[in-house]
């Protein structure tokens, strides 16, 4: 391991863009279809990696809702998190707010009861193992109508007190953040906090859509913004935290090649980038991976990357005083290496 790797590895970060959906590595896959007597249309590992190759986010969202199919009981989504979990403590997370898809699930007749909490008693499991937090972020499916949307916000209420924000993800294009203006203030409402994913492949006016509409604490992704000045200086001036996700960014096909990331021009721009890994098992890589390769491919050095680490912390949904705590720990571990 070089010094940079090790460095990378080593520093204290939150992962803030993950769905836990897309951490469903091929082997679990194959054990969960074996558990639950589901059949999968691939007879191997191999094959189900090879199927990994995407144009565009529909070529991977169609692959993905089917793997979500081997996904049936509250163990398989505690065991699904603990796997996450346990793989980003080894990459030097200390703190993660992770997306689900309940729509994925519940219309596939599985209660939002066995998602949730399957999903509660591995992260009640993490910070008894790692020491490790975190969040829950419910996403809705926008490619689904607003009373869908409304329909799952009315299931989750019994769990309201553990859940810390929705978000809004699936095919972007034709799917404007206006879409669901209603349910997003009705979850502000409930005193749920706010993100939605806009300008992966969506134009600028998606993600003015989701600050002005919508009224999100976050933008996931955010890339397209670069393409409007005026909008760019506004996420400057506003702080607003970006959870960027490099590698997503390169299978997806958002950029043509890794050297071409602007991780680099977002910070030099003073937008507030962090380092994310959306789908680990589909797009080849966990959050370590995606700052590696953006040191690698873009030659960040060890300032701009302690840079996205404080963006990840300063951006959270933790408490102002568990941030400052991350802050002074990361700050210390900094003068030590
Ligand atoms: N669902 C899972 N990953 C996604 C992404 N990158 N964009 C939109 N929806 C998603
Ligand atoms: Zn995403």
């Amino acid at each position: 391991m070089t010094d940079l790797d090790a460095f990378i590895t080593g520093l204290p970060k939150a992962e803030l863009h993950l769905h836990i959906e897309g951490s469903l590595e091929p082997e679990q896959m194959f054990a969960f279809a074996r558990r639950n007597g589901v059949s999968i249309p691939y007879a191997s590992v191999e094959e189900v990696r090879a199927a990994y190759a995407f144009s565009n986010l529909q070529d991977f969202l169609d692959i993905y809702y089917a793997g979500a199919d081997v996904l049936r009981t509250r163990a398989d989504f505690h065991d699904l998190a603990m796997a996450y979990f346990d793989r980003a403590a080894g990459d030097g997370v200390v703190h993660a707010e992770i997306m689900f898809d309940p729509q994925t699930h519940t219309d596939r007749g599985i209660p939002f009861e066995e998602v949730i909490e399957g999903l509660l008693s591995a992260i009640a499991l993490a910070q008894e193992t790692h020491g490790m937090t975190s969040l829950l972020i419910l996403s809705f499916l926008r490619h689904l109508s607003e009373e869908a949307a409304f329909e799952t916000l009315a299931q989750a209420e019994p769990w309201l007190d553990r859940i810390a924000a929705v978000g809004l993800d699936s095919s972007e294009m034709g799917h404007p953040p206006e879409k669901f203006r209603r349910v997003f203030a009705a979850a502000a409402d409930k005193g749920l906090r706010l993100v939605a994913h806009a300008g992966e492949e969506g134009p600028p006016d998606y993600v003015y859509q989701a600050l002005d509409l919508l009224r999100v604490d976050r933008i996931d992704h955010g890339n397209r913004s670069l393409e409007d000045a005026a909008l760019t200086k506004r996420l400057a001036d506003e702080d607003m935290t970006l959870t960027v996700c490099p590698l997503s960014n390169l299978k997806l096909c958002v950029i043509d090649r890794i050297e071409d990331h602007p991780i680099d021009r977002m910070l030099a721009l003073g937008l507030k980038p962090t380092v994310n890994s959306d789908d680990p098992a589909y797009f080849g890589g966990y959050v370590a991976d995606n700052y590696r390769a953006i040191a690698a491919a873009r030659g960040l050095d060890k300032a701009a990357l302690a840079q996205l680490a404080r963006n990840s912390f300063t951006g959270s949904f933790l408490p102002a005083d568990a941030v400052a705590a991350h802050v002074a720990r990361l700050d210390e571990w900094l003068a030590a290496h």
